[in-house]
């Protein structure tokens, strides 16, 4: 067979994209992966639909161009206002082969097994909650469950400047969580709906009551991927097995490599690219 095999590609606006891809390579430890992240140009949180989109769609083609098949955008900022328009519009004309999977769905396929109550407050950036994404694919999947969508716009600038384990974070992280709760104090579990976030973690939790469960995504997305992977053999063909993960970042790798370190608790020597 003649085919072309490649890296899986996973792409986010900055680091947040590392959150996902901690679990994805333990959770898939054979194959091969390529971290784009778009450094110089994060946050996505509060850029219009068209800036989301067309950076998403550069971002796409230039990990197609290094020869990834599979793409997934570890972003929901992107998920919500740039994929289906790449796989409805894009990919049937220049690459009806490759494929783009997004955060959310895996995510909210998830909430199912997870609320008790069926009242979720789902924290993410202006752009997310104003698609309103995870309320309709939530209504859709399960209807009678509270979806209170709240926007946390300072903490992924907060990840982004390396201030998220710093005091400053504090005030910010206990503005949004009193928020979401106080839209609605039923709240049984709260989803952390960008990918930057897991990073504040230990600040969440601080100030959010203990009976209140915290979800991140690496784990749906590492599962979800892994089922996908076993349904199309056509895909999974053409994803190379070395266990190896290369680190591409649009802004100075000097940076990305401290900060990128510190959250993969491994050595990152990222490349610097334009896209
Ligand atoms: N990590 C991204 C997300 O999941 C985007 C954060 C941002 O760039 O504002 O939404």
């Amino acid at each position: 067979m003649n085919e072309t095999q490649g890296s899986i590609g996973v792409f986010d606006s900055g680091y947040g994209g590392l959150t996902i891809l901690r679990e994805l390579q333990r959770r898939l430890q054979d194959y091969d992966w390529l971290y784009l992240g778009d450094n110089a140009r994060a946050p996505y949180g509060n850029r219009s639909f068209e800036i989301v989109y067309e950076f998403t769609r550069q971002a796409v083609m230039t990990l197609f161009e290094r020869g990834c098949h599979l793409v997934i955008l570890a972003c929901n900022t992107a998920s919500a206002k740039a994929l289906r328009t790449i796989q409805q519009q894009d990919l049937p004309k220049i690459a009806p082969e490759r494929r783009v999977l997004g955060v959310i769905r895996p995510t909210v396929e998830a909430l199912g097994d997870i609320s008790r109550n069926g009242h979720i407050g789902i924290l993410a950036t202006p752009g997310t909650v104003r698609s309103r994404s995870y309320s309709l694919e939530t209504a859709k999947l399960y209807p009678g469950m509270i979806v209170t969508e709240t926007e946390a716009p300072m903490w992924a600038p907060l990840v982004e400047n390396g201030e998220a384990h710093n005091p400053g974070a504090d005030y910010f992280v206990k503005k949004y969580v009193d928020a979401l709760l106080e839209a609605d104090p039923q709240t049984d579990t709260i989803v952390l709906g960008c990918t930057h976030y897991p990073i504040l973690l230990p600040k969440i939790r601080q100030y959010t009551p203990p009976h209140i469960r915290i979800i991140g995504q690496g784990d749906l997305v590492a599962e979800s991927l892994a089922d996908y992977l076993r349904r199309h053999p056509e895909i999974e063909r053409r994803c190379t097995k070395g266990g190896k993960t290369e680190y591409l970042t649009t802004e100075s790798p000097d940076k990305f490599n401290g900060i990128a370190s510190y959250f993969m608790r491994a050595r990152v020597e990222a490349t610097q690219i334009v896209i």
